[in-house]
Parts: C-alpha cells; sequence; structure tokens
C-alpha cells in the first residue's frame, strides 16, 4: 500500500457479496472489519458522490461549534478520513488510529458491510442519498478524473455499469435501500442531497447557521483548497479533466441522459426500488 499512489487505475473486483470495490479495498478487508469504533465517532456514509464531502463539511463546522477556522487549515480528508482507505494516500497523518476523539469517519460502505463495531458502540451515523440519475452522472466524470478508479468507457457504458451495480461500491439501488431499512434500528440520520439543497437556497441572514451555510455552499467549497481536493496530485485526480466539485446542481442528469437511456433507466428503477424504500426527486 506503500506504493498505493504510484500505481495506475485500479481493476473492478467482485468483492464481498457481489459488492463490487476496488483491489486496495479487498486488500485491507480484514483488518476493515476489525475495525474499533468509539462511541463517540460519527460516521458519514453515502454511496460515492452523494455529497459525502459537503456533508463531512456541515457536519465538522457543526462540530465546531460554527468556527471555521480549522476547516480552512486542515484538509477534509485528514478531518474525517476515509475507512475503507485508511491511510489516504499522500496524508498518512489523518490515519484514524491516531485521531483524537471524538472522530469524523467517512465511508461508502454499504450498511451490512460496516465493521460491527459501529452498531457495536452505537455510533452516530449521517447517512445522504442523492437521486440514482445525478448520482450516475457525477460518477461518471468522477470516473474520468480519478485515476485510482477503474476506466470508465463512454457514458454509454458507464450508465449500464451504473444499472447493473457494475461500479466501486456496488450498486446504488441496494446502497440506498440497505440504509434506508436500518435507518431507524441505529442512530441514522437518513438525509437527501436534493433536500439540502433546496433548504439552504431558502435562508439568507447573519446567523451562525447561515454563516455555516455560507461556508459550505459550492462556490465556497470550490474556492477552498481544503475542501476542493486540489492538494491531491494530478496523478490521483485530475481536475483538469473534470474538477471535483463540479456543477453540485439537482437535475444535470437531463444534460447527458438520452430519450432511450431515461426509458431504460425508468423502467429498471420501478423494478429495483421498492414502494417502502426512499423516495427521490429527480429535479427541483
Ligand atoms: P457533481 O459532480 O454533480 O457536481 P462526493 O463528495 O460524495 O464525492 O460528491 C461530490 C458531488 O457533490 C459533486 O457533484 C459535487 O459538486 C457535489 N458537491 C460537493 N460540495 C457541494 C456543495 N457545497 N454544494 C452542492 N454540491 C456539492
Amino acid at each position: 500500500t506503500d506504493l498505493w499512489h504510484m500505481r495506475g487505475r485500479e481493476e473492478l473486483v467482485d468483492g464481498v457479496g457481489g459488492v463490487c470495490f476496488v483491489p486496495s479495498v479487498m486488500e485491507r478487508w480484514r483488518e476493515l472489519q476489525e475495525f474499533q469504533a468509539r462511541p463517540d465517532d460519527t460516521l458519514i456514509a453515502t454511496f460515492p458522490k452523494a455529497g459525502t464531502s459537503w456533508a463531512i463539511e456541515m457536519v465538522d463546522v457543526v462540530r465546531r461549534g460554527g468556527d471555521i477556522s480549522g476547516c480552512l487549515q486542515i484538509p477534509s480528508m485528514m478531518r474525517a478520513p476515509f475507512l475503507e482507505l485508511n491511510p489516504p494516500p499522500p496524508f498518512p497523518s489523518g490515519q484514524l488510529h491516531n485521531q483524537p476523539s471524538p472522530r469524523l469517519i467517512k465511508t461508502h460502505l454499504p450498511f451490512h458491510l460496516l465493521p460491527p463495531s459501529f452498531v457495536d458502540q452505537n455510533c452516530k451515523m449521517v447517512y445522504v442519498a442523492r437521486n440514482a440519475k445525478d448520482t450516475a452522472v457525477s460518477y461518471f466524470h468522477f470516473h474520468r478524473m480519478n485515476k485510482k478508479l477503474p476506466e470508465p468507457g463512454d457514458w454509454n457504458q458507464f450508465f449500464d455499469s451504473f444499472l447493473t451495480g457494475q461500479v466501486a461500491w456496488g450498486s446504488w439501488f441496494d446502497h440506498v435501500t440497505g440504509w434506508w431499512k436500518e435507518k431507524n434500528n441505529h442512530r441514522i440520520l437518513y438525509l437527501f442531497f436534493e433536500d439540502i439543497k433546496e433548504v439552504r437556497e431558502r435562508r439568507g441572514g447573519m446567523s451562525p447557521v447561515d454563516r455555516i451555510i455560507e461556508h459550505t455552499s459550492f462556490k465556497n467549497m470550490k474556492q477552498n483548497p481544503m475542501t476542493n481536493f486540489s492538494l491531491l496530485p494530478a496523478n490521483i485526480f485530475d481536475q483538469s479533466v473534470s474538477p471535483f466539485m463540479r456543477k453540485g446542481e439537482v437535475g444535470d442528469w437531463k444534460n447527458m441522459f438520452t430519450v432511450a437511456q431515461n426509458e431504460r433507466f425508468e423502467k429498471e428503477y420501478r423494478q429495483l426500488m421498492s414502494d417502502r424504500g426512499p423516495s427521490f426527486r429527480m429535479e427541483l
């Protein structure tokens, strides 16, 4: 793993119980499952591209009582280390076991593959879900620029991979419904990207909450080197291909989906999502 940042793109492997991962996650699967959560850990859990970094920033600045100074000095990936890639290269000081409590931890794991200690310790968990179409488009662009993920192929190919769950961290459908089913059994706050986006736009003022909203706006997070991932070298995130803070919109999928893709998506969506699962807004 020392050479992780030197390796190129990873292949997708059929990881655990049909959930695909990249090899660098599988290589440390045992260690990951034995991870010792602490009772005051807060877990930020998402399917990739659902607004993970946004949620981290909001939760972190709230934890800091609205004081943004730390958020302007310490990279997000050190304030909330990534559970599956611990430590997050090239920042070994972000190692989770070195973090003082209370820790903020980021994960993309489906609920049923979490290290058991998170449930045993009754940790707080914040899950953010984003509608499938925007998530698919965002994940496609992320694959183009993230040189550690498998080659996405063209949009048509990626669209297929996404629908069939052949992407890293598996099926979006299983992910959002798996967490939904557990939300009342544990300390899980289940949020929607679309709701956060909408609620923020209705505010505007000078209260501490408004300052937090300002700090976590798309514009500010895109400018802040601690949140825009510009500290990662181009052989990991090539932001000239597509910036990490890309658009941050609801409904951008309309610029990408063809009519035929949309019809197929809608059809499969109805089959894969149960009525008792979460319900998403694809536009605001
Ligand atoms: P887009 O690619 O649609 O722009 P993650 O952090 O889970 O990887 O998610 C990244 C997505 O969240 C990107 O979506 C990114 O632009 C969006 N995002 C990050 N911060 C945001 C913010 N403050 N407001 C709105 N969207 C944000």
